[in-house]
């Protein structure tokens, strides 16, 4: 570790990975239901499980972006970190507000209430005072990780984080706008979720990736800047007005038809672009550098990104096409590999590369960690073919043969059983990644190796 204050990363990564862990059972829990629909219904209902799970996902994904920040800007600033303490008070607000939402949930706590109730709306249900704490604790990580970055060395890496992070804590800001107008609610939900997604957070994970090839393959800095910003530049380009892929069918004009496939159809070169960039960044490199299944999350993150995101996203981002896949299990199989491919591999690469950094050793638990890296890919392609499968039948019965949804889904039992198969392998991989990271059996680091 360069910088003491990069201790602040390893708090956040521990609490990314435990959020990481009530997902992974959380989707299991989702998954049973799918194939006994009862299944504990009276302890939890599904609905409110599937927000538990979908919820956890972005909080952890947010805390792992927010401790990359705090890894990777004091050796891009070449500086400490701002204020450690404002980071911990950071981190104590997002763990409240986490408990929060659990708890308000799980025993609906102050039902209907403006404040202190649930919200309701998908990925952003927090009671509204989780939202403000939520708000509070992004100024204090803005606050610190822009004083860190002014006060420092400023690369493309640091510029491109900061725009991605600004961007997204900005963006949240329209969840406390609901207007009663149903459109008007569906559009603005948009400008988070999507432009989280196919924006702002796509510029946190190239400079995450540009940050890690870096270190990993000792490429110079300047092909590296040039990269980024192309991927910043098509990203942006594409990702704004592809907004209107999810216009459709909502109410709005129907110019977006046009607007939005055209522009999202634009969306695959980014995560191309990022792709190739690994892989080319890794053929120039020059150094043997010895954390491997960093390495090996970093060209998975970049690959599955690009399979997930651009290949399963570009297969009903047409208007045409979009008009029968909308809603269908073709949905849920996009939304899990690009996810997965994208962000949960990114913080995965991130955390694997820093732990042994953090915690002053020598890579360990390598063979292990590549062995989860293969389970939870493994796992997440087979999930993805089996809701294609489901989603394409459904498709044809549902939207094309006009029979009704329920019949339908009973037809789809054996797919089910086999996502359910598909997402054990998922949260196996999942646990064997944490214990790699937690236990360590072996002696501490070597004098020659840091970085
Ligand atoms: C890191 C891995 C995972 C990621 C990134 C992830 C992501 C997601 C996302 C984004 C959704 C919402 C999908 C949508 O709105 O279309 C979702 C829903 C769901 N996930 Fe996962 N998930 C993961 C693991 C799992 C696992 C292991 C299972 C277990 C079988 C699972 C089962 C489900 C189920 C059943 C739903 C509800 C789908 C529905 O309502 O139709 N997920 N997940
Ligand atoms: C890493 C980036 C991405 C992630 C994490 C992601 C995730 C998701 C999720 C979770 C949904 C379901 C939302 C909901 O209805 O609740 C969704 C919908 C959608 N995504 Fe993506 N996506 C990504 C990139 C893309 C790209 C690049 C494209 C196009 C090329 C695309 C096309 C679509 C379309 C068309 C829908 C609407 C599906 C429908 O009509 O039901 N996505 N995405
Ligand atoms: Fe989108």
């Amino acid at each position: 570790m360069k910088y003491q204050s990069q201790k602040v990363a390893y708090w956040y990564f521990l609490t990314a990975m435990a959020v990481f862990a009530v997902q992974g059972l959380g989707g299991r829990w989702a998954g049973c239901s799918y194939i006994a629909p009862n299944f504990w219904a009276d302890v939890v209902p599904f609905n409110i499980v599937r927000m538990l799970h979908t919820n956890s996902l972005i909080v952890w994904l947010l805390l792992g972006f927010f401790g990359a920040a705090y890894f990777l800007v004091p050796e891009e600033s070449e500086r400490e970190i701002h204020s450690p303490m404002l980071a911990y008070i950071q981190l104590g607000i997002l763990v409240l507000g986490t408990a929060g939402v659990v708890v308000t949930y799980l025993f609906d706590l102050f039902p209907g209430h403006w404040l202190l109730g649930k919200e309701g709306r998908e990925f952003i249900e927090q009671p509204v005072w989780v939202k403000l704490g939520i708000v509070v604790a992004s100024l204090i990580f803005l606050f610190n990780i822009t004083m860190t970055v002014l006060k420092g060395r400023k690369t493309a890496i640091t510029n491109v984080l900061l725009l991605g992070l600004w961007g997204l804590v900005l963006l949240f800001l329209f969840s406390f706008y609901n207007p009663t107008n149903l459109v008007l609610d569906k559009m603005f939900w948009w400008y988070i979720v999507h432009l989280w997604v196919e924006g702002t957070w796509e510029l946190v994970m190239a400079s995450i990736l540009a940050f890690l090839l870096l270190k990993l393959t000792g490429v110079d800095r300047e092909i590296v800047e040039k990269w980024l910003y192309v991927i910043v530049a098509t990203a942006l380009f594409s990702g704004i007005l592809g907004t209107g892929h999810h216009y459709y069918w909502i109410g709005l004009p129907s110019y977006w038809q046009w607007v939005g496939s055209i522009f999202s159809a634009l969306e695959v070169v980014p995560f191309f672009a990022m792709m190739s960039f690994s892989f080319v960044m890794v053929w120039m490199g020059r150094r043997d550098h010895p954390n491997k299944a960093a390495l090996l999350w970093a060209l998975g993150a970049a690959t599955v990104a690009f399979f997930g995101a651009g290949v399963w996203g570009f297969l009903h981002t047409l208007h045409g096409v979009n008009y029968y896949t909308h809603g269908t299990q073709i949905t849920a199989a996009h939304g899990h590999l690009a996810f997965f491919g994208a962000y949960v591999s990114v913080n995965l690469a991130i955390i694997t590369y820093a732990m042994p950094i953090l915690r002053g050793r020598d890579p360990y638990n390598q063979v292990m960690n590549m062995v989860s890296f293969w389970l939870m890919t493994g796992g997440m392609a087979f999930m993805t073919f089996v809701l294609t499968f489901a989603g394409t039948i459904q498709t044809h019965m549902q939207r094309v043969l006009g029979e009704n949804f329920m019949e339908i889904q009973e037809s789809m039992h054996l797919f089910y059983i086999m996502r359910w198969g598909a997402g054990l392998a998922v949260v196996v991989g999942a646990i064997l990644f944490i214990y790699a990271q937690l236990v360590i059996h072996d002696k501490p680091k070597s004098a020659s190796s840091e970085g």
